[in-house]
């Protein structure tokens, strides 16, 4: 016991050096404006644990809070997180309305969350919020309105949420303009569709994340990526750390300093 004491406190100093160094390095370069993250590994984490999916999901969230946290912390100013996909619909019933009560818990709490406050961290919901529970929106535009002029960091969080169907939201959308004879489809060009997304005018994400080993997209952001740079790891969500974060930026630093050139 006393040996498994030495190593684990020599292996976490190691660790904060690492951080540490990281830390300095990504001081040296411009960071991502924008860092969008699919979260992904939840159940996977739980089946190693011996423990529920609600409450792999449970620890999800609770690492997204830390996750924020680490980010917000070294300047990254827009923060989007994909939470529930329009995919994710067919998944069994129970867990559904577990995601969904955890997301308007969430949303409720947030309001109350010095963090936000103190941050001035503007929160918005993005997705088709017309297939959520009354709940979900309900606690979702009370905390879009209670942060509507914070103006320091955003945070998007992404509910059934489809790229494919916001594109298509978005045409259907622009297609009524042209319809009434307000829009001349000459002027459709990519600031006006940008207009009409879900994210609306703010910058793309300069870097994607996801976690768990797959390497996909998705339908995630998949207009707003057009040009992101995708970063993958093995991690787990409930178990990334502050140091998969400054390696996923300092990677990003690196490959753009290479195309820089
Ligand atoms: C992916 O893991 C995760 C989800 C579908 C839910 C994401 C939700 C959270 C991280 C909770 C907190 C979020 C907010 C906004 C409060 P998975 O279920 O696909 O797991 P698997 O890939 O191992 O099957
Ligand atoms: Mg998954």
């Amino acid at each position: 016991m006393a040996k498994q004491g030495f190593f684990s406190s020599v292996l976490s100093g190691i660790r904060e050096r690492y951080e540490q160094s990281l830390l300095e390095d990504i001081k040296k370069d411009p960071l991502p404006r924008h860092v969008a993250v699919i979260m992904d590994g939840n159940r996977r984490f739980a089946r190693q644990l011996n423990v529920s999916s609600d409450k792999g999901h449970l620890l999800g969230k609770e690492r997204l809070e830390e996750f924020l946290d680490w980010a917000y912390d070294i300047g990254i100013k827009i923060v989007t997180v994909y939470a529930f996909s329009t995919e994710n619909f067919k998944r069994d019933s129970s867990e559904i309305e577990y995601l969904m009560n955890l997301y308007a818990n969430s949303f409720n709490d947030l309001v109350r969350d010095e963090r936000i406050t103190k941050n001035r961290i503007r929160v918005r919901l993005i997705g088709k919020t017309e297939l959520l529970p009354e709940a979900v929106r309900l606690a979702a535009s009370r905390a879009e309105e209670y942060t509507k002029n914070f103006d320091k960091y955003l945070l998007n969080v992404a509910i059934a949420y489809g790229g494919r169907e916001e594109i298509l939201d978005a045409i259907k959308s622009i297609s009524k303009e042209v319809k009434k004879g307000t829009l001349n489809p000459e002027d459709i060009d990519e600031k006006l569709i940008e207009r009409y997304l879900y994210t609306g005018e703010i910058d793309d994400p300069d870097l994607v994340i996801r976690t768990s080993g797959e390497e996909r997209i998705s339908n995630f952001l998949l207009w707003q990526s057009a040009y992101s740079e995708l970063y993958f790891t093995d991690v787990y969500w409930p178990d990334i750390t502050k140091l998969d974060l400054l390696k996923a930026v300092r990677d990003y630093q690196k490959r753009q300093r290479r195309y820089g050139k």
